[in-house]
């Protein structure tokens, strides 16, 4: 049995510790230790953008993370983008625009959405596209995501629909 490695993180806030093996990803631990499984895990090789998240405010695929790498970090997933029963604007959108099929790539786009627009509150269709580009879906053909996430832009920025 390998050795383990005591971790101190916070994820979505919350102090959070867990022990993991050094071949162990920050995918790993978030799905089958810290039961956060609304992180995606789509090809586990940094391909499809499913598993994304962030460290210290860093968007990262958690399959490329190993949790060790993780130690003294601040983590966000999709757990912590609603705010208890509030969903973000982002995922009222989603829901509301059909943004979403089999919702497998479903919170990896939200996090790199949300990313994107707290850089850059107004981008284009163009910078949206770009920005997504590394979140892979295989359901939507894409357009009913833009509009999800220019959708919940506009709402952000305070402007009527
Ligand atoms: S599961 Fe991590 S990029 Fe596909
Ligand atoms: S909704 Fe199925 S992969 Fe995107």
């Amino acid at each position: 049995m390998s050795k383990k490695y005591h971790v101190t993180t916070t994820v979505n806030g919350d102090e959070c510790e867990f022990l993991c093996e050094p071949q162990q990803t920050l995918l790993d631990i978030l799905r089958d230790e810290l039961m956060l499984s609304g992180t995606k895990e789509g090809c586990a090789t940094g391909d499809c953008g499913a598993c994304t998240v962030m460290v210290d405010g860093v968007m990262v695929c958690a399959c490329l993370v190993l949790a060790v790498e993780a130690e003294g970090s601040a983590i966000e997933t999709i757990e912590g983008m609603a705010k208890g029963a509030e969903l973000h604007p982002l995922q009222r959108n989603f829901l509301a625009l059909n943004g979403l099929q089999c919702g497998i790539c479903t919170p990896g786009i939200l996090i790199a959405a949300k990313a994107l627009l707290e850089r850059n509150p107004d981008p284009t269709e163009t910078e949206i596209r770009y920005w997504l580009a590394g979140n892979l879906c295989r359901c939507t053909g894409y357009d009913k995501i833009v509009r999800s996430v220019q959708a919940a832009a506009k709402e952000m920025r305070g402007e009527s629909k």
